[in-house]
């Protein structure tokens, strides 16, 4: 079976095809990083117009790239949600208007699920898997029973993990989007000149925040202000070095939770934007090893944004039969585990 997925939820236009066998035939994605860049953030506006210019571009070169077309596909899936509107409604409806110019099955994705399932689309794995999911809009630990099923053993109660390494990259004026940037200049800081704050630390359970460290890195750019390069390089390890803290002792307790359900499960896997992170992987590594645990990460580039995780959760669904209907709309939010497929 082959699918071709799109992914517009954000600020990349990325078209992908994938067979059943785990194999991504091609990939085509424009970044919209370059537009976005000097207001420091994602403007939905500018993004869904850059959608509209790209979006059937990226499938065509997709579709070049594989040396395939249409007809010889087996199911359109595009994301319908959550993310920026504008942008779900271009790929949403380039995927209903393609299936219905070629009698292929639609399949409306949920961005989410998309993360959830790549670490099956890089790795032979099994379900059940913990998973932690952490990306610009979100930041949870999931016990992944099948396509479409989850368990939510915690989440952050406020700020996702994404999203403060944009605000603290933003903050030290480092650009758009802020975890790379953070990661490059961390590799030169001191990352035990501050000790900040660590959320939530010592609570039996496995949700996160991150407001409380985002205000202490806000007073202490402040005191120091004008910041030198190197004040942001050891901010920008300290930061980086703090949250790497913070997920190995809420994973402790996501590992704990996740046993209970599955007392002799084994499998870790990570996915989303911010498990493209070096240290980040190292730290999961770690306390994977710790606990007795398989990690599997998918390589950074399936990581972020793409179309092949779209993709790839449409074979997952139309292996199971599942049919989305053209009434389906874009969701702005859309809890993971709520799904309307027919069958
Ligand atoms: O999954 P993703 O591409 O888009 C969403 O679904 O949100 O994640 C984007 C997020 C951004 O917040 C970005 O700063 C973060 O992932 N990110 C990173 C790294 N690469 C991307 N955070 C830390 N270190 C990185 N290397
Ligand atoms: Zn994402």
């Amino acid at each position: 079976m082959i699918v071709l997925g799109i992914e517009t939820s954000c600020d990349e236009t990325a078209a992908a095809l994938v067979s059943s066998d785990r194999k991504i035939l091609s990939e085509s994605i424009y970044s919209q990083i370059k537009a976005h860049k000097e207001y420091l953030g994602v403007v939905p506006e500018l993004a869904a117009r850059s959608h509209i210019d790209h979006c059937s571009k990226v499938i065509k070169d997709a579709l070049n790239k594989a040396n395939l077309s249409i007809s010889q596909i087996d199911g359109i899936s595009a994301t319908a949600g959550p993310g920026l509107l504008g942008g779900l409604l271009v790929g949403l409806t380039t995927a209903k208007a393609i299936s219905f110019a070629s009698k292929k099955p639609f399949i409306a994705i949920n961005h989410l699920d998309g993360h959830a399932l790549t670490p099956r689309l890089a790795h032979k794995l099994e379900f059940p898997y913990l998973l932690l999911l952490i990306s610009g809009g979100h930041s949870m630990f999931l016990s992944v029973e099948g396509p479409g099923q989850y368990k939510l053993l915690g989440q952050s109660i406020d700020d996702a993990m994404g999203e403060a390494f944009d605000k603290i990259g933003r903050l030290l004026g480092l650009g758009y989007p802020g975890g790379p940037e953070i990661e490059k200049i961390a590799v030169n800081g001191d990352h035990l000149r501050f000790i900040f704050p660590h959320p939530l630390k010592g609570r039996n359970n496995c949700d996160f925040s991150f407001s409380g460290l985002k205000t202490s890195v806000r007073q202490t750019a402040e005191k120091l202000s004008p910041l030198t390069f190197k004040d942001k390089e050891d901010i920008a390890a300290s930061f980086q070095y703090t949250i790497c803290k913070i997920i190995e002792e809420r994973l402790n307790n996501a590992i704990q939770a996740y046993l209970t359900y599955h007392p002799n499960a084994k499998t870790l896997a990570a996915a989303g934007g911010v498990a493209a992170n070096n240290m980040i992987r190292k730290t999961l590594e770690s306390v994977a090893n710790k606990n007795n645990f398989n990690l599997f990460i998918p390589e950074v580039k399936l990581c972020t944004d793409n179309g092949a995780m779209i993709a790839w959760a449409g074979i997952e669904h139309r292996l199971l039969g599942h049919e989305s209907n053209y009434s389906f709309d874009v969701r702005a939010r859309w809890p993971l585990g709520e799904n309307c497929y027919e069958f």
